[in-house]
């Protein structure tokens, strides 16, 4: 996968499909699209009834011919079909016209390290149903490091790691490149389902999909604060239905979410073990970088800490980290900028290029008319 960065500069649109997240970042413009990687089918009639974030707040409430479903799994885009269906609604659609008739139409999309050709082979299809001429592939950790502010060009070591929802990929870069990586098939998905999994064993309490993360965070909060050890939790009883509140012991599960991601410690010392001491003694001084939207989940960073004793810092914008990185090469802009967007007198230069162009074919489209027009008045 070796791209150049004037190619990248040539692409319009980046695309960053996750299992969780879609992110679409335009050429000069920044973040359109940051929504649930999800989309509601009507099972009877085939229709796509909502999509994105949205969707997210009905999960576990519609009724039987309302179907969820998530077209990207651990790893890759799993359903081409409906992720095209999917990314076409979730565009807007002057941007879906200003595609359509693009003629050479750029793409630039993140796939994980190393991923398998026909995961590959499912971005460019998606991206090519909508207009995209040409799609170039960046590798998610490359794009991350950017995105983090780290100078992945140098020649020196730097460790990060990419927290997603399905995956966490952690690798050591240097020189634009990618020295050594592993994959650990566990992210936030992991953490919230063994969350859930160990209030309904320990406490009989069934916690809905969508308030784990949030009573996640409480828990952690109950932890970080010396006094308490025990947070509330409401949820149904598993039993006989009814809500009920109970006192959950937050080391304890605090403990329980943890366990997925103990086998991102054995990803980081299996990395290191693979590069050369120079690279290590680099990744020493730095620290690791995170970046992903699991890399703010609670009590991570410090258990990572705590565990590889190395500094580990946060990225500036980690959910966002990988889009931007994209945007910052395709833009040859700094990643503050990226994120800040464009500047108020930028963006009001932009309308009003493109009202003047508008007003250009507006005449040209008139002036046929007005050259036959026999009372048409000499101009100046
Ligand atoms: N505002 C948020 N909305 C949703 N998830 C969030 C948010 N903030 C943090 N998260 C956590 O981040 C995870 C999603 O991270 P991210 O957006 O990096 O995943 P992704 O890119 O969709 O997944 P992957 O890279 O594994 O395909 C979720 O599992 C959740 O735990
Ligand atoms: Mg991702």
């Amino acid at each position: 996968m070796t791209i150049s960065l004037e190619q990248l500069q040539r692409c319009t649109v980046a695309v960053d499909m996750g299992a969780s997240r879609t992110r679409v970042y335009l050429r000069d413009i920044g973040l359109v699209v940051d929504e649930a990687t999800a989309a509601a089918v009507n099972t009877r009639t085939g229709a796509i009834v909502a999509v994105g974030n949205q969707v997210e707040q009905m999960a576990g409430r519609t009724p039987d011919h309302i179907r969820v479903v998530r077209p990207v799994g651990a790893g890759g885009i799993t359903d081409i079909e409906m992720a095209q269906r999917l990314l076409r609604q979730l565009v807007d659609h002057r941007v879906r016209r200003a595609w359509r008739f693009h003629p050479n139409l750029r793409a630039a999309a993140c796939v994980p390290h190393e991923s398998e050709p026909l995961v590959q082979r499912a971005v460019i299809d998606t991206l090519a149903s909508l207009g995209a001429r040409k799609v170039l592939l960046v590798d998610t950790l490359i794009a991350a490091g950017v995105g983090c502010g780290l100078p992945v060009e140098e020649a020196e070591g730097m460790m990060i790691v990419v927290c997603g929802a399905a995956m966490t990929q952690i690798a050591v870069l240097s020189m634009g490149s990618v020295v050594a990586a592993e994959k650990v098939m566990a992210g936030g998905a992991a953490v919230h389902r063994a969350l859930a999994a160990h209030l309904r064993n320990r406490h009989e309490l069934v916690v809905p999909a969508q308030h784990v993360r949030q009573v996640h965070r409480e828990l952690s909060l109950a932890l970080a604060d010396e006094g308490a050890h025990q947070a509330s939790v409401r949820g149904w009883d598993a039993v006989t239905g009814e809500v009920r509140e109970v006192r959950v012991d937050a080391a304890d599960a605090q403990a329980a979410a943890d366990m997925p991601m103990l086998a991102v410690l054995d990803g980081i010392r299996a990395v290191l073990r693979r590069c050369p001491p120079d690279l290590v003694a680099d990744v020493g001084v730095r620290g690791i970088v995170l970046a992903g939207g699991n890399a703010t989940m609670p009590g991570f960073q410090t258990m990572l800490q705590r565990s590889v004793q190395l500094p580990v810092t946060v990225g500036e914008r980690p959910d966002i980290a990988s889009i931007l990185g994209l945007g910052s090469l395709m833009d040859n802009r700094p990643v503050t900028a990226c994120a800040a967007g464009l500047p108020e007198d930028e963006r009001a230069s932009r309308k009003a290029k493109r009202l003047s162009r508008r007003a250009r074919r507006e005449l040209a489209r008139e002036e046929p008319e007005s050259a036959n027009r026999e009372d048409a008045s000499p101009v100046g």
